[in-house]
């Protein structure tokens, strides 16, 4: 049995629900591009809504992280990784999660004790010692001098905001090496492998700390890194995880892995990621903007590594990879075999794309650092490189870096902005990860989003479905299909309905029910499939709106201030994008 299945088997068996995992994209967290740890989909459970499968739960996440993109290519960094992780929401804390955490590992992975270290939390000016979760290891048999106490690497947020709290990992000796009697976190042959967080707080954005309704508890552990590690490889990559996928590389190239690492590391990982964004329900495209440019950036520096390893671009070695990740991930990734044709449609298109102005960008990058005055890629160069060649500003950088210089990254971002508005996200930090925590005027758009959705389904037709949202504390946005520019009149109209519900003073109320149940009572929802069983439906009025949700909603529409739409405008085809705000009541 592969780990995956023995950790929901081992969690099932101490009370646990299995929950799917929720889309790479988050739902209404626009802080971060996608879900980058198991908790992030849990956020509004951890706050203190109740989930509609109990207080025990487990599940494989799929977690995407692109901050630390240029680290790809050694041997244990992945843009997309699988999480494991295990979740008391106000129900056990410390004894339990401990207790399950030691058994799994050295009952159900065999793993011995002696092998095994833990940090715990040292304690600050407000939140002490974590006693409790030290005397838990020495009662285990964890000895005195493999528990150290560290403080800033003890205590787990996702971002700026939200729930957090001390926690404690778990460290694995990776090395051949005699093991030292003392546990020293710095040194790198110990590998953390798992993090149990005590998450009883919840950090605002003026930076205050409270106490959460519930001490919580979550974990994660990463797929990848333990599968190594039990199968004795120091490398990620040649755990069972990624052999098939760099076998087909070492088949397309004619190249062995040996003295080839970084490139083929680089595809495989670049690869796999692109195509669970692809095959995902939200429907991602390539595109010069969020989600899509990260999609448009890793496909493009795969290319590039292909190039570099003489693969023929133009051959299908890129679906053969492809393939090849699908088949080995469907049994846990349905949507993966749903949506293989969208999966290799977009990986050929963005191919061709960049195959007819690849060679020529970099002749004329070669053109241009032969031509260079110092050691910098002025913004002119790089921003012909963007626009003429469909360079990805970072794979200038890296060809630059290749090459012993800089680019003038500043000045290109002028020039884009200046050229294109840049990006809300690119130019905002974004892709460093962060979560916001539902503040209160973010709760009150999230409701607004159902009321704008049910009067375009008036104004529009009842064809009108969400395809996106995204909230923040200053507006909204809403995506929608429908094949039209929205009229003034219509705009205006859908506007006075929204305004004419606020003025209703609506109670919004939320019910458990059977998905099946929801459905077929007419509950409107994005990722149907992403759903479990048991679901949450939110109702407004007596059925003005109905939606499966996680929420949080307010409780009655009274709260929502004025509704104003500032803007309509294409988002994709078939698909408009309305910008709404809610002013002061
Ligand atoms: N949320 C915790 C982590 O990602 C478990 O490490």
């Amino acid at each position: 049995m592969n780990l995956k299945d023995l950790y929901i088997n081992f969690f099932i068996s101490k009370g646990h629900k299995q929950i799917p995992s929720a889309p790479v994209v988050p739902e209404n967290d626009p802080s971060v591009l996608f879900n980058t740890a198991g908790m992030q989909p849990l956020i509004p459970y951890l706050m203190g809504e109740h989930h509609p499968y109990g207080k025990r739960l487990c599940d494989y996440q799929k977690c995407i992280r692109t901050n630390d993109l240029d680290n790809i290519g050694d041997t244990y960094h992945h843009t997309f990784f699988e999480m494991l992780g295990n979740w008391s929401l106000g129900d056990y804390f410390k004894d339990e999660a401990i207790a399950w955490s030691f058994e799994f590992l050295t009952e159900v992975l065999n793993i011995p004790v002696e092998r095994l270290a833990v940090t715990v939390f040292a304690g600050n000016e407000m939140i002490p010692f974590d006693q409790v979760a030290h005397d838990k290891w020495l009662s285990l048999g964890i000895k005195e001098e493999r528990i150290a106490r560290t403080k800033d690497d003890n205590f787990w947020i996702a971002g700026e905001t939200g729930p957090c709290g001390p926690d404690t990992e778990m460290f694995y000796w990776r090395s051949d090496d005699e093991i030292p009697e003392k546990f020293d976190p710095e040194d790198e042959r110990w590998v953390e492998i798992w993090n149990d967080v005590f998450m009883q707080y919840v950090k605002n954005s003026d930076g205050t700390v409270e106490e959460l309704p519930n001490k919580n508890v979550d974990t994660g552990m990463g797929v990848e890194r333990t599968t190594a590690i039990l199968e004795g490889k120091k490398d990620n990559y040649e755990s069972s995880i990624w052999v098939p996928i760099i076998k087909i590389i070492e088949e397309v190239s004619n190249l062995s892995y040996k003295g080839h690492e970084e490139s083929m590391r680089i595809i495989a990982d670049h690869l796999r990621t692109s195509v669970f964004i692809s095959a995902d329900d939200a429907g991602i495209k390539p595109s010069n903007t969020d989600q899509g440019y990260i999609l448009r950036r890793l496909i493009r520096r795969a290319i590039r590594h292909a190039k570099k390893l003489n693969i023929d671009i133009a051959s299908d070695w890129e679906q053969r990879i492809a393939k090849e990740i699908i088949s080995m991930y469907k049994t846990y990734y349905p949507e993966l075999e749903k949506n293989e044709a969208i999966v290799l449609e977009v990986l050929s298109n963005e191919k061709q794309k960049f195959n007819r102005t690849l060679e020529k960008g970099l002749r004329e990058f070669s053109k241009m650092i032969n031509h260079i005055d110092g050691k910098e890629i002025d913004k002119d160069s790089a921003f012909r490189l963007y626009d003429t060649y469909g360079f990805p500003i970072e794979l200038t950088e890296e060809l630059a870096h290749d090459n012993g210089l800089d680019v003038d990254i500043e000045g290109f971002k002028e020039k884009f902005k200046a050229h294109q508005e840049l990006s809300r996200t690119a130019s905002s930090g974004k892709f460093k990860g962060g979560l916001a925590g539902n503040s209160e005027i973010e709760t009150r758009y999230h409701t607004a989003t159902h009321l704008l959705n049910a009067a375009l389904k008036i104004v529009v037709g009842p064809g009108v479905h969400q395809k996106g949202s995204n909230i923040t504390d200053e507006r909204m946005r809403f995506d929608f299909s429908c094949d039209h520019k929205l009229s003034d009149e219509e705009k205006k109209r859908a506007e006075d309905i929204v305004n004419g519900w606020i003025k209703d003073a609506l109670p919004v109320t939320v019910e458990e029910m059977k998905k099946s149940d929801a459905i077929a009572s007419g509950a409107e929802c994005m990722f149907i499939e992403k759903y479990p069983d048991i679901v949450t439906v939110y109702t407004i009025g007596d059925g003005i709106s109905k939606e499966l949700c996680g929420g949080p909603h307010v409780k009655n529409t009274s709260e929502l201030g004025h509704f104003v739409i500032k803007k309509e405008e294409a988002s994709s085809a078939g698909v408009r994008r309305i910008k709404a705000i809610l002013e002061d009541k």
